[in-house]
């Protein structure tokens, strides 16, 4: 089938890339030039596995193309999928003024029956606006549907959830419609899910929700563990076994960030205080999330007690291992944080490094060429990003050179009796203050 991508941003061009795999003819749009211009080149501007390679892949087989003209798209695809962001207001409610105005981008260009697709994750009842803003643009008589399917992709992951996903979530009011898209998702294999528009939108923010919510549930057991002396990691495992609860998704840390939960927590807070529904367990699961950074930092100061010109060492910037992402990553506020205290801090991350050199702050931070240079010299260190990198990091060579062996291990990466082996004093997240042996 031949299928329009509005926005090659991360949803955009992982979709488009796996749709063209899986042998549809798939046109991405994009009005930035300098981003298409870098993806005809076959590169692309993000690091994610496996990606890469699929774009250059398709964009050879001639699957897959790019272009700066909406006209353009609108005339190549039956399907026109929008995947442009939907940034939070400071309100916590959602930007839609790019979904605004590509829906009326589509509407002049459109001459025949197109599918139109809401890809990027927006409100309940945002479909209803785009059908409403299509039928005022469009020329009179012409013949379209509107269908919103959430895109469930993680970061770092976002290829493999795409070609196998846990379920397809198409939502429309028109048969027509949806016979279009059961055909669009024909070569995977993955459960459909077929609703009305209404619910397909709050599917997204509810199952986002969800999973933050069982992030903060566990961070706020960690909190009840410190206070007791027992272990989170072995009480999120007796848990986890339970079936109905499940172990994913119950790691304690320092807390979810990027560019998803943190926003789309507050756009369902939002969204659901307009409608008169006030949602306030997620406001609860909002404030667990912040003092997870809070109480992190209070107990560094509580350690070391003044951080200005204490040197000290973070492994990890993304906001999750497997991303350079670093767009709301709770590691980079952390740095940021100590950097404000005056702490002298040397970071390092894998792959992360290139983006957080973006950010305005940055200058204040010495990056490292790898984990055991910047803990040289340290009096401690902060396991920010659990990259799996760090924990076959050799302890002995780590406690060689650091000033003072002292460990907080913010995602609980480390093995805390190796550690004291090796002479740390290691503090984890919900696990107590294990003292160097
Ligand atoms: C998320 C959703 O998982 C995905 O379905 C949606 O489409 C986009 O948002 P993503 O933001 O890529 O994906 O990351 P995810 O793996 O869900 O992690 C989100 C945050 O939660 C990260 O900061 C991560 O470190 C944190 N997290 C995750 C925890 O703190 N503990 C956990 O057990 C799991």
């Amino acid at each position: 089938m031949k299928l329009t991508i509005i926005g090659s941003g991360y949803v955009g061009l992982t979709t488009g890339a796996c749709f063209a795999e899986m042998g549809h003819q798939v046109m991405c749009v994009d009005n930035d030039p300098k981003k298409i211009e870098t993806l005809l080149a076959g590169k692309i501007p993000i690091y994610e596995p496996k990606l890469e390679t699929m774009v250059k892949k398709n964009v050879i087989s001639k699957r897959l193309q790019f272009t700066t003209s909406t006209e353009d798209g609108v005339n190549h695809g039956e399907v026109i999928f929008i995947a442009v962001p939907t940034p939070p207001q400071p309100d916590g409610s959602v930007d839609l003024s790019f979904i605004e105005k590509v829906a009326r981008e589509i509407a002049v260009c459109l001459d025949s029956y197109r599918v139109i697709v809401d890809k990027s994750t927006v409100p309940v009842k945002t479909g209803e606006r785009v059908a409403q803003t299509i039928r005022r643009y469009a020329k009179p008589g012409v013949e379209f549907d509107v269908v919103s399917n959430p895109e469930f992709l993680r970061e770092g992951s976002a290829v493999d959830d795409l070609m196998s996903p846990d379920r397809i979530v198409i939502g429309g009011n028109s048969d027509r419609a949806l016979a279009v898209m059961q055909k669009v998702y024909e070569p995977f294999v993955a459960p459909v899910l077929v609703t009305d528009i209404n619910s397909a939108e709050l599917i997204k923010h509810a199952a986002n929700s969800f999973l933050a919510l069982k992030i903060s549930y566990i961070n706020a057991v960690a909190e009840i563990c410190e206070a007791s002396g027992a272990d989170v990691e072995k009480v999120a495992e007796g848990i986890g076994m339970d079936k109905r609860i499940g172990r994913s998704f119950l790691n304690a840390g320092l807390g979810y960030g990027g560019s998803c939960f943190p926003k789309d927590i507050a756009a369902f807070i939002a969204i659901a205080e307009q409608m008169g529904t006030p949602f306030n367990l997620l406001k609860e699961v909002q404030k667990i999330n912040d003092r997870q950074v809070t109480r992190f930092l209070d107990s560094i100061r509580e350690a070391l007690w003044v951080l200005k010109e204490k040197k000290i060492a973070v492994w990890g910037l993304s906001f999750k291992p497997n991303t350079d992402d670093v767009r709301c990553s709770v590691a980079a506020d952390i740095v940021e944080a100590l950097v404000n205290e005056g702490a002298d801090v040397t970071a390092y991350d894998p792959k992360a490094m290139e983006k957080f050199q973006q950010l305005p702050w940055s200058s204040k931070v010495k990056l490292a060429e790898n984990p055991i240079e910047a803990a040289r010299g340290a009096e401690a260190l902060i396991v920010a990003t659990e990259w799996a990198e760090f924990s076959n990091v050799d302890l002995n060579e780590l406690r060689d050179v650091m000033l003072t062996p002292l460990i907080f291990d913010g995602r609980n990466l480390l093995d805390p009796a190796a550690a004291t082996t090796y002479g740390f004093q290691y503090r984890g997240i919900g696990r107590g203050i294990t003292p160097a042996s």
